[in-house]
């Protein structure tokens, strides 16, 4: 028995379902359903009302009522029995285990605040206009976050699911999500960028995690009665017509092609994984479900005038300039808010990561040369294992700029500058700045933009993302 005087085991009900007692009646509350089950009937068994009290597993139950056993089967089905932690098990096992795990995500994700304001169609136009904002770019990047796994994800069967999946969402947003006012060059929400970036990373590094994501997202359609008539009342409220049609249309979609059931079909293989990788898998699809839940946030404060999303200005300049142009309107973050994190030993696999991309010449000499940099002094800086999802979101926007040299060495000195100097040195800043000065622009879209989705990340992300509530998937 822990400090809580809940005993953790395999068996027991999970820690998180919420056990009540009211007056005549004992409620159970898990994810997004409640029971009531008159008091009465649950004393007239010992080993039950034993089992409720956390005291036995669900094996030292001994009350042969048909009633009790098809409770205690509704329980188990719906995840509510902690398991045994394994040294290896099955995907077959894993997936029942991330049923679980994924329903206490859907409380998180639902218990939000903006929720009560949608079905009180208490929201503003401001909020509703970044809702559909939201959506629009969450299904932008369903085909692309997809497209990524089917490219490089390792395990064929997965890449093939993934190819089916991409060809059936990438014109979704075009068909289904696009604004009427147009605003489809409008930047994406922060928590926007970090949840797609994130998905790109997981498609690379961890598709087990990247599935868990995807699941948790299709699984929504379960909600596909309280989805339509939310459309109509806010349709309704508005003053909308038909706006929400498409929506409604695209709802029937996912269900009549079952996408929650293909991605289901990732788990219908005997592959072994070890605990480690499915915890870790675990974490990093939670962090993931953060950002979801940050960009519900993001539209609550967009009522309350939060930052304006940068706007880039375009025109030929050097990358000095945008950098410069960067700096006269940001300040550092303060110490002790540099103090949350701990880029440098995390540098190096992003440096190798950005001089892989590189073909010209100069490109290749400057960031070898920052590659080793990272290799040697920021390699001996103390490590962490805790790294929050706002640094998380900057690794990601780093990782994904690696493609483009300009992008990336621009964003690494937005990061330094936001550190207050603590990462680079003198002399790699010097060469860097060195190389920027002699580098041009030569995207329609400013690549300073790049240093703006690094501030934006370190000034919101950390009241935005880093606030989730960690729990055993074990359930103990
Ligand atoms: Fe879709």
């Amino acid at each position: 028995m822990d400090a809580s005087g809940i005993p953790a085991g395999a068996g027991y009900l999970r820690r998180s379902v919420q056990v009540a007692t009211d007056g005549d009646h004992v409620d159970l509350r898990f994810s997004l359903w409640s029971l009531r089950i008159p008091s009465d009937y649950i004393q007239l068994d010992s080993t039950l009302a034993a089992f409720f009290r956390r005291e036995v597993p669900v094996s030292a139950v001994r009350d042969s009522r048909v009633r009790s056993r098809n409770l205690l089967s509704l329980l188990e089905a719906q995840g509510c029995i902690a398991s045994e932690p394994f040294y290896t098990s099955s995907l077959r096992e894993v997936g029942k285990l991330f049923h679980a795990v994924a329903a206490e995500w859907y409380q998180d994700y639902y218990s939000h605040r903006l929720w009560p304001m949608f079905r009180e169609t208490t929201v503003s136009r401001a909020q509703l206009d970044a809702w559909m904002l939201r959506t629009y770019f969450l299904s932008r990047s369903a085909g692309v976050t997809a497209a990524r796994c089917a490219a490089l994800c390792s395990v064929p069967r997965i890449r093939a699911l993934f190819a089916k999946n991409s060809l059936e969402e990438f014109d979704h947003c075009e068909r289904y999500y696009k604004p009427k006012d147009g605003s489809i060059d409008a930047p994406a929400p922060i928590s926007s960028l970090a949840f797609d970036q994130q998905m790109l990373r997981l498609a690379e590094e961890d598709w087990l995690a990247h599935v868990f994501v995807a699941l948790f997202q299709e699984k929504t359609a379960v909600f596909v009665r309280n989805a339509r008539s939310l459309y109509d009342r806010l349709a309704e409220r508005f003053s909308l017509g038909n706006a929400f049609d498409l929506w409604k249309e695209h709802l029937g979609f996912d269900i009549a092609h079952g996408h929650a059931d293909d991605f289901m079909e990732a788990f219908a293989d005997d592959a072994q994984i070890e605990c480690e990788r499915f915890l870790a898998s675990v974490e990093s699809a939670r962090v993931t479900i953060a950002y979801l839940i940050g960009g519900l946030e993001q539209i609550v404060l967009a009522d309350v005038g939060a930052a304006a999303e940068f706007a880039p200005t375009g025109g030929t300049r050097t990358l000095s300039e945008a950098y410069d142009h960067f700096c006269r309107r940001t300040q550092p973050l303060p110490q002790v808010a540099r103090q949350c994190y701990t880029f440098g030993p995390r540098l190096q696999a992003l440096t190798f990561r950005a001089l892989s991309y590189c073909t010209a010449h100069r490109d290749i000499l400057v960031l070898g040369r920052l590659c080793e940099y990272a290799s040697h002094a920021l390699r001996t800086s103390a490590t962490t294992g805790l790294v929050s999802a706002a640094q998380i979101a900057v690794e990601n926007q780093l990782r994904e700029s690696s493609y483009r040299p300009g992008e990336f060495v621009l964003a690494l000195r937005a990061l330094d500058y936001m550190l207050g100097s603590e990462l680079l040195n003198e002399s790699i800043r010097h060469e860097l700045d060195r190389w920027l000065s002699e580098s041009l622009e030569r995207s329609p879209v400013s690549w300073e933009s790049a240093c703006e989705q690094v501030k934006a990340s370190l000034i919101q992300g950390p009241a935005l993302w880093d606030h989730p509530i960690p729990r055993d998937p074990f359930g103990w």
